[in-house]
């Protein structure tokens, strides 16, 4: 039993096999956070310090008792109003406009298995890999009932928090804020990492030291951003890539979020996550309720690499979904960086025959095939295929590409309109905009109201009647901008963003459903949207529209902090780069982009045969090594933001087999010898470097590790395979 409840302590204890979690309801019937760290026994709440402290208020039913107080307890889901003065978990606006609520222990139940949320993606699990705890709690006044929901996933050491409120009162009331985890850590001083970025240059990575004072980071874009992903980390200070205590969390939402870390006045500190809550105002009659999405909680007591390997994993197994999350992925070649918008059919069959000679699985048709979509000013919303264009049908496309023994893919981007479209001819009130104001454009495009059930039916409707009348086994969903305007003409503008999220979801998910068999990859200017809930439903997402090898290094760095490699989709694209104007050598490109999803997105045509020789080798290295790739355990051995190359090494999981992989990033004149020492490896077990046969004991690699080599040249790449003897 990996949820254990003592029945005179009303305690509960999540133990996973390497950690423990625990909470007690007290007296008072308050639930109280004691502990989440590295695996402890034993009751924890000797913990608990109570003192009467000055300007720190008691609740009523404390009554005389001056040195309880909800400011100074660790809470296990803060709310406002009940005298705790810190970051709060819950904001809720009452009928006469008051905004308190105090909710308070009054059952729960464990089960076996893990919770699902209806209309929302959440990790899933077997019935013998997980168990559920459900909390309810209720305001005596208001009969509001807070259900705080709990997996346990013992063997992955996970668990995931998720609430959801419901108004069992009598008047309407208002969530004005709700996170769906709240982790506060009694003592020890930390560092939040996160990640920062922005377009063409996400997911940089930021270690801050927690002070006090309330720092937070979030998304008001309606989706999870560029500029902040929804995932941090907790380390202690001291922590690093082998060793330390950390606590990571990742938000399973594609929406705007908010987390918010603060070290209070006795020097606690409190993690929180949840929905974004400026602009959300989302009203809730008698009966009705809302669930706050899930939030993954992982911890390890071995450092940041573990962590990650933690999260890698649970994502992997338990929250991609599809033949593809655990398959081969085909090796493709996109359209866009060779092509851009000036498709047809002839273009497209040309990369095609010449992806058939490199042994390319399949050629991508990403923007411009429908509508009138020659540049990104129009046709956004017609998902009706331009057979003038392209020159015939996309049946006959398909066919011809088929006929070179190359699979097809298409990209759209259904959320979208372009004002220069049939769609927002017909239906200009269909877009989110506010009446009476001119709307805010972003690349000339507006957003679809999704929160409308008959907006996303059109839609799904054109796409469908497009996918069911090709052989189509590939869709890049793409989503071009961020929402400025969150109001709706059919719905309260404070529940929009969220309705609009649940939307997409309820989309992607009839899609999936639809056609199981179609690879989906996710796509928001490249790493838009790079979360944990588009990962229910794409098992891959485009990680940067950035492809420039050295940049990519550290856009893929800060993303394996929590995405597993399998998820992250990585291209070989021409040179000079087009964002960057640099130049690195193709092997160089390959192997920053082939420990992801892999593919090709130039014009094949202009390769040379040398090049074209070479690649034919990269694909046949890539599908050797796939399996690592998809299913391996990640480590970092460099950090490309500071160190002179950027490193990292793949496991097989039995550790039978390891890649290492290492691109330089500075050179000098009489450079000293740079060391790389592995990790993971057998310590007493000999490796053998495929490529010499030179054979070494694990613990030497891992210890005195290996010496790069000393040559001349710009960014040089080189790899390593080792196999136990
Ligand atoms: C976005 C995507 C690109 C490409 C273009 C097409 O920028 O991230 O990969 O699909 O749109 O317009």
């Amino acid at each position: 039993m990996s949820i254990q409840y003592q029945v005179e302590n009303r305690l509960f204890t999540l133990n996973t096999a390497h950690t423990t979690y625990q909470m007690k309801a007290d007296r008072l019937g308050v639930l109280l956070h004691l502990y989440y760290g590295p695996k402890v026994s034993g009751n924890l709440d000797y913990l608990l310090t109570y003192a009467d402290r000055g300007f720190s208020v008691n609740p009523a039913d404390a009554e005389n008792d001056r040195t309880y107080s909800l400011d100074t307890l660790p809470q296990e889901y803060p709310s406002l109003g009940t005298g705790d003065f810190r970051a709060t978990g819950l904001i809720l606006r009452n009928p006469d406009g008051s905004e308190c609520c105090d909710p308070r222990y009054v059952s729960h139940e464990i089960r076996k298995g893990k919770y699902a949320l209806e209309g929302l993606p959440a990790v899933f699990a077997d019935a013998d890999q997980a168990e559920t705890l459900e909390i309810l709690l209720e305001d005596a006044v208001s009969h509001v009932q807070v259900r705080l929901l709990y997996g346990v996933l013992e063997a992955s050491d996970i668990i995931t928090r998720s609430v959801r409120i419901t108004n069992a009162g009598e008047g309407r009331i208002c969530v004005e804020k709700a996170a769906s985890a709240c982790l506060d850590f009694l003592s020890g001083d930390y560092d939040l990492i996160s990640l920062y970025g922005r377009h063409t240059m996400e997911r940089n990575v930021q270690r801050v030291p927690v002070n006090h004072g309330n720092f937070t980071i979030g998304s008001r874009r309606g989706t999870s951003s560029h500029q902040y992903n929804p995932a941090v980390i907790l380390a202690s200070r001291d922590a690093t890539e082998d060793a330390g205590v950390c606590c990571g969390m990742v938000f399973v939402y594609s929406g705007g979020f908010l987390c918010e870390s603060e070290k209070d006045q006795f020097g606690m500190t409190r993690l929180l996550m949840g929905l974004q809550s400026e602009g959300l105002h989302y009203p809730l009659s008698p009966g009705q309720s809302l669930t706050v999405p899930e939030t993954i909680l992982s911890c390890s007591g071995q450092g940041l690499g573990q962590l990650s390997r933690q999260f890698h994993a649970c994502i992997r197994d338990h929250l991609c979904r599809g033949e593809y999350s655990h398959t081969f992925r085909p090796v493709l070649v996109n359209s866009w960086e060779a092509q851009y918008f000036d498709v047809n059919a002839e273009s497209i069959c040309r990369l095609a025959e010449q992806a058939a000679q490199l042994g390319i699985d399949m050629v991508v048709m990403d923007d411009g095939w429908f509508g009138k979509r020659d540049d990104d000013n129009s046709g956004l919303g017609d998902w009706v295929v331009n057979e003038q264009k392209l020159g015939c049908s996309l049946d006959e496309l398909t066919r011809r590409v088929n006929a070179l023994g190359v699979r097809f893919g298409l990209g759209v981007e259904p959320e979208m309109v372009s004002e220069d479209s049939d769609l927002f001819r017909a239906h200009p009130d269909w877009a989110l905009r506010i009446p009476g104001r001119r709307p805010v454009r972003g690349r000339n495009q507006l957003v679809l109201d999704f929160s409308r059930a008959e907006v996303r039916d059109h839609v799904f409707q054109q796409i469908c009647s497009v996918l069911d009348r090709a052989h189509v086994e590939y869709l890049k969903w793409d989503m071009n901008r961020s929402l400025a305007e969150l109001y709706s003409a059919e719905t309260v503008c404070g529940k929009v963003a969220y309705d609009y999220v649940l939307g997409v979801y309820d989309f992607l998910e009839k899609l999936i459903q639809r056609y199981p068999n179609l690879l989906l990859e996710g796509c928001s200017g490249g790493g838009g949207r790079f979360d944990a809930g588009m990962l229910y439903y794409s098992p891959q997402i485009w990680c940067s529209d950035n492809t420039d090898a050295i940049d990519r290094l550290r856009i893929q760095y800060g993303t394996s902090f929590f995405y597993p490699m399998s998820t992250l989709a990585a291209h070989v694209t021409a040179v000079p780069n087009h964002q960057t104007g640099r130049s690195t050598r193709l092997h160089t490109r390959f192997v920053a982009a082939m420990s992801g999803a892999f593919g090709y997105e130039l014009d094949l045509g202009k390769l040379t045969p040398g090049e074209k020789e070479e690649i034919r080798q990269q694909i046949r290295q890539y599908r050797d090594y796939a399996p690592l790739v998809q299913n391996g355990s990640y480590y970092r051995l460099t950090d490309p933001f500071r160190d002179v190359c950027a490193a990292w090494q793949i496991n097989s999981r039995d550790t039978s087999r390891a890649l290492v992989s290492v691109v330089m990033l500075e050179i000098h004149g009489n450079m000293p010898a740079a060391y790389l020492r592995l990790r993971g490896l057998e310590p007493e077990a000999v490796y053998e470097d495929a490529a010499t046969g030179r054979r070494y004991s694990g613990s030497a690699l891992m210890e005195a590790g290996l010496p790069l080599p000393l040559e001349m040249g710009e960014y040089l790449a080189y790899q390593m395979e080792l196999n136990r003897i």
